[in-house]
């Protein structure tokens, strides 16, 4: 292939990439920007084949067929509750590449750069290193803490703030020695430096709580896009720098939405410590109170009563799969002439927009899901909500408790309904380990079960 044919392919699949992401923006038009994501990515790949001093095709075909079916394997056998650990673990990979790709780049004996060019390549490389490496830890921390191997409270080292500093400092110094060596004279700081960033990127993540775990994800996504544009960089490939930047700029706008679906500053998430639980007590929420209970029975009741009701999902509907049979009450009761919506908080669930990706899998129409600043407003004139299986995003202590972990944080204002029953197993704190003193409200009732049982339950009934 000519390299004007290379590059042409290039220009499509970079703009294929954009419309992908341009696709992805809508649930209705996902499926589409997904495809175009696809077409793009098979275009990118077949044109970087036909580069001019690739040709160790056999390799490739091995390590891509090896690749291929561990994807396959994976991508088949995941549930949708895993989802997130396995975008943590994918982010990991990035950063793991970039750090390898750095270190084949400087030992690379064909690559021959003098004076500025030297230079610059040697900055590429390093810092290519340095963002992947600290990628590849804090995704593979994230990854433990999703998965639930590492405490999702934040472990706090005294000093941090100087031990990031002075991690930091050190970087730079073995920077300008890594620089100021002989043509591939500068591993030993490359090495050095890779190893900090690795206990950096450990310790950035495993400082922060659950409660900012949302903030850390997209950031990492963000790191990840990073990673793979100084990846271009290092192996002068304009559609890796497009794309990387596509995905570290898309990465920081998810951070910053996130930031503000939290009411978090990203530096204060950066430096840890939030999400810290300061003895919000079990005890000391309920203080002598009881919960109400209910029956599925009632519940079913109280809807077929309700004028307007308002379904609140939450991580829960996603461990139970119970998308399916809460789509068709809100189908019964919508023929009945129930005004039903559902409400999605931002963070609801463990990855960005996890409860659309479910409600669109069990086909509940788009218009009537709304996000919480659409639908807080309303509660007051609702009659019953129905909560499944969330617990912090309708946290009402995030509002009355300056001290929670989550103070500030917005939150579904459930409890301004007529009724709200919730749905979950047990009196169990959500991710971010907050007791919540909804449960305990005199207008709220307590469905216990499993989630999918539960409103298995109230269909029957209904
Ligand atoms: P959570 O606060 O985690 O609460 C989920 C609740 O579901 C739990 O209290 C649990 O109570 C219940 N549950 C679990 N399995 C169930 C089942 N099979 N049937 C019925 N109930 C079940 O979830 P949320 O309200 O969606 O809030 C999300 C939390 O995750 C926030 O703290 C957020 O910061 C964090 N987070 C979000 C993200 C993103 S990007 N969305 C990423 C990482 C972390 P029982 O055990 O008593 O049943």
């Amino acid at each position: 292939m000519s390299q004007g044919l290379i590059s042409s392919a290039y220009l499509v699949a970079a703009v294929l990439f954009i419309l992908s992401l341009g696709g992805l923006s809508h649930p209705e038009s996902a499926r589409r920007g997904n495809l175009y994501g696809m077409v793009g990515m098979a275009i990118a790949i077949v044109a970087t084949l036909a580069l001019p001093h690739v040709n160790a095709y056999v390799l490739i075909a091995v390590t891509m067929g090896v690749g291929a079916v561990i994807g396959i394997v994976v991508a088949r056998r995941v549930v949708m509750t895993a989802m997130p650990q396995l975008v943590a673990m994918l982010h990991s990979f990035v950063g793991l590449a970039a750090v390898l790709v750095g270190f084949a780049s400087y030992l690379d004996p064909s690559v021959q750069h003098h004076g500025v060019e030297r230079t610059i390549h040697e900055v590429e490389i390093y810092l290519g290193v340095l963002i992947g490496a600290v990628t590849f830890t804090g995704s593979v921390v994230a990854f433990g803490k999703l998965q639930g191997i590492v405490t999702s409270r934040p472990m706090l080292l005294p000093a941090r703030h100087w031990l990031n500093l002075g991690l930091l400092l050190v970087s730079l110094w073995l920077g300008w020695e890594f620089l100021q060596a002989d043509p591939r004279g500068g591993l030993v700081a490359l090495v050095l430096m890779t190893l900090l960033a690795f206990l950096f990127g450990i310790h950035m993540v495993i400082a922060i709580g659950g409660a900012d775990m949302p903030v850390v994800i997209s950031m990492l996504n963000s790191y990840s896009g990073w990673a793979a544009a100084a990846t271009g960089f290092m192996l002068s490939n304009d559609l890796l720098i497009v794309t990387g930047a596509l995905v570290g700029s898309s990465g920081a706008i998810l951070s910053y939405i996130m930031c503000r679906a939290m009411n978090r500053k990203f530096l204060a998430v950066i430096a840890g410590g939030f999400g810290t639980p300061t003895g919000t007590s079990a005890a000391g929420v309920a203080e002598g109170r009881e919960v109400n209970p209910i029956s599925a029975e009632d519940t079913a009741q109280l809807l077929k009563d309700a004028d307007q009701v308002v379904i609140v999902p939450g991580y829960g509907m996603a461990v139970a799969q119970a998308q399916y049979p809460i789509a068709a009450i809100s189908e019964k009761l919508r023929a009945r002439g129930v005004k039903v919506r559902f409400a999605i908080h931002p963070v609801a669930g463990r990855m960005p927009g996890h409860m659309n990706v479910l409600l669109a899998e069990a086909k509940v129409p788009y218009d009537i899901v709304l996000e919480m600043d659409e639908i807080n407003p309303d509660f007051p004139e609702t009659d019953a909500v129905l909560v499944i299986g969330a617990n912090d995003i309708v946290n009402p202590s995030a509002q009355t408790d300056p001290d929670s972990p989550i103070a500030g944080m917005p939150v579904l204002e459930v409890w301004k309904a007529r009724t709200v029953v919730v749905m979950k197993r047990s009196m169990a704190t959500g991710y971010a380990g907050v007791e919540n003193p909804l449960f305990f409200e005199d207008n709220a009732r307590m469905l216990f079960g499993d989630a999918k049982k539960s409103v298995d339950a109230i269909l029957a009934a209904l």
